[in-house]
């Protein structure tokens, strides 16, 4: 029989981590579906990703696009709530799309939780990952649970935008007292534990982290180094770090930082001792992207509002 290579379905292929992912697997010849909110987004696979709607209202459609498939690796969440979308829905969307992986028979579930998901119920982000992971394991699914903290790499938003700002203003802001950690891994690196956790039998769960583990202010210290800048750090209590860029938010059109994001940093949940899943620096990786690094705003609503325009171009 002809094209009989395993069937991996992907949510969100288009997008961030979804787009690593997937040039891996088909690098590595796998067939891949990928499931998505945005078909016409721009993408480099030409007809290589079968594209399906990802239609987490219909649990009969969602669950026929599963149907063959051998490993389903889910990508899909919301980075904080609004008016479009909010965390409560994407756990609602999430578990039916474990349920469909289940009616539809896939043989394995790689899901991307967060880093110490199960640590701070009172953050809605952390409290909807957590809950996602519970439902994952009560259902029965063979699965591997991927905890990342921070990613890096091509069209990432959190590290691009610190680079953002360190080239646009004459000081960084620290918030708080500065004494919290970030260990973060490059995305194709997560892409390979994804892939290496999907071929494991049994259940597991992997703190996806890099090689390098930072105190934020050596983190930006070592990115203004990296661009050649200097720039004073300058702490700033949480709420005005926060303020400034609520206030800053509609002059850029997006949603810069939130204050569960701010709160999660702060706390050290970006942070852990786990052993490494990647080998890439990010120090590394910035420099030979100092160029490009930060000349850009990233934006996360630009992304959610403009479906057929790739990340990197909005
Ligand atoms: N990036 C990081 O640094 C980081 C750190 C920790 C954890 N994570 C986790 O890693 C996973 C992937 O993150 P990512 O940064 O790679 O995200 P992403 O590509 O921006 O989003 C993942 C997929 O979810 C869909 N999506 C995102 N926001 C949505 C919204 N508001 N409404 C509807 N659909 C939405 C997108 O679908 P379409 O493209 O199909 O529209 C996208 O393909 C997430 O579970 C995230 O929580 C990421």
């Amino acid at each position: 029989m002809m094209n009989e290579a395993p069937l991996h379905v992907v949510t969100g292929a288009f997008g961030y981590t979804g787009r690593a992912l997937t040039e891996r697997l088909l690098s590595d010849g796998v067939r891949v579906r990928t499931l998505t909110n945005s078909p016409l987004r721009a993408h480099p696979f030409g007809d290589r990703v079968e594209v399906h709607p990802l239609a987490l209202g219909d649990a009969e459609r969602l669950t026929a696009s599963l149907r063959g498939a051998d490993v389903l690796f889910n990508t899909y969440w919301v980075r904080f709530n609004h008016r479009l979308f909010n965390f409560e829905q994407a756990v609602a969307n999430t578990k039916a799309l474990f349920s469909a992986a289940q009616g539809a028979g896939v043989r394995r579930v790689v899901h991307v939780s967060v880093l110490r998901a199960d640590e701070a119920d009172d953050l809605g982000y952390y409290r909807g990952k957590h809950a996602l992971e519970a439902a994952l394991r009560a259902s029965g699914l063979s699965h591997a649970i991927v905890r990342p903290a921070v990613l890096f790499g091509r069209g990432d938003i959190l590290i691009n935008n610190i680079a953002w700002t360190l080239r646009r203003m004459p000081f960084a802001g620290v918030f708080g007292d500065g004494r919290y950690g970030v260990r973060p891994l490059h995305v194709d690196e997560m892409a390979e534990v994804m892939i290496d956790a999907a071929g494991r039998a049994e259940n597991v769960m992997i703190d996806a982290v890099g090689p390098e583990r930072f105190q934020y202010p050596q983190l930006l210290t070592a990115l203004a180094e990296i661009l050649g800048l200097r720039r004073r750090l300058v702490r700033v209590p949480k709420r005005v770090g926060w303020l400034v860029g609520r206030a800053l938010g509609p002059f850029i059109g997006d949603v810069i930082l939130t204050w569960e994001e701010i709160l999660a940093l702060t706390r050290g949940l970006l942070d852990c001792d786990s052993p490494a899943t990647g080998a890439i620096r990010l120090t590394d990786w910035a420099r030979e992207h100092r160029d490009t690094l930060g000349v850009r705003y990233a934006g996360e609503i630009p992304r959610r509002i403009h479906r057929s325009a790739a990340y990197e171009a909005l």
